[in-house]
């Protein structure tokens, strides 16, 4: 199953929640993490990372805002600007043409994806993450669009892991403690939880993930949290799609190959 791309939905009907800061900072992480399913070194070590595509459906295309800014002295992110496309739903193909190597697929949902589109980003997805704030707005909006997520006809025919990532997060106060609980009482787990950091307006501002800042003390704090959320995408299980070989078309281009991204990750 190694080429066959995993597909990471951020998803949730709240803007502001931090959907965009998710998705570029899990490219970027990704685009520093080891492939296992790459050839072996002589050291045993894969000789590769991750290749990773971040699909940017919003129409405020803050994601290929943050992929203009990111400088050729970072691990590539190959960003494909869906939110660009002539009809709503003429997503499939387009929404795959992205570089042949690609093994990552990360996808910027929008806060307006409702019926058909959310239906469409359903279909094209493996993993489903929804990052939720720790304010009683946030909380009552994060589980309404879980329940509608969860209760979706095409979520039901074909289920798939969803996580929820607490963002923003303050610990020991009050509003933390009512999203702990909220997210106790539902069936979904907690997959990962981030701290409220000037440091993720500065990754944004930078093209960056909090994964590239390694001089900066509140990033390196936040990387574990990131490695951990890459573990347990790769924990949940691969679904075999052959329709998705066949959806990735000839490359756009040809991808640039980092090897600092190797040093770097065995590094990290
Ligand atoms: N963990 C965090 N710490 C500090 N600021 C954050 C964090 N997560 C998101 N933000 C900030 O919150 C704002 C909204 O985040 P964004 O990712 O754009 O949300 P969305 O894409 O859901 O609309 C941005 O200014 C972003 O930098
Ligand atoms: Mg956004």
């Amino acid at each position: 199953m190694a080429d066959i791309p995993r597909r990471i939905l951020i998803i949730n009907g709240k803007g502001g929640c931090g959907k965009t800061t998710v998705a570029t900072n899990l490219a970027a992480t990704y685009a520093r993490t080891l492939n296992p399913d790459s050839p072996p070194q002589a050291n045993g070590k894969p000789s590769s990372c991750y290749s990773v595509a971040l699909i940017d459906h919003d129409p405020q295309a803050s994601s290929s805002h943050w992929a203009s800014l990111r400088d050729g002295a970072q691990p590539e992110v190959h960003l494909q600007a869906a939110h660009q496309r002539a009809g709503m739903y003429q997503t499939q193909a387009f929404a795959y043409r992205i570089p042949q190597q690609t093994n990552r697929i990360i996808i910027d949902g929008h806060s307006n994806a409702r019926d058909r589109d959310l239906e469409m980003l359903l279909k094209q997805t493996d993993v489903v993450l929804v990052p939720i704030l720790a304010s009683p707005i946030d909380i009552h909006a994060g589980g309404r669009f879980l329940s509608e997520l969860l209760t979706h006809r095409l979520f039901r025919a074909s289920p798939k892991p969803v996580g929820v990532i607490a963002n923003r997060v303050h610990q020991n106060t009050a509003t933390h403690d009512k999203l702990m609980h909220f997210l106790d009482c539902l069936d979904v787990p907690n997959v990962a939880t981030f701290r409220d950091t000037p440091a993720y307006h500065d990754a944004m501002a930078s093209g960056l993930g909090i994964v590239d800042m390694p001089e900066c003390r509140a990033a390196r704090k936040e990387n574990v949290a990131w490695r951990k959320l890459v573990a347990w995408i790769e924990s949940q299980p691969h679904s075999d799609r052959a329709s998705v070989q066949a959806l990735r078309s000839r490359p756009l281009s040809a991808g640039r190959i980092d090897t600092r991204r190797e040093a770097d990750s065995a590094q990290a």
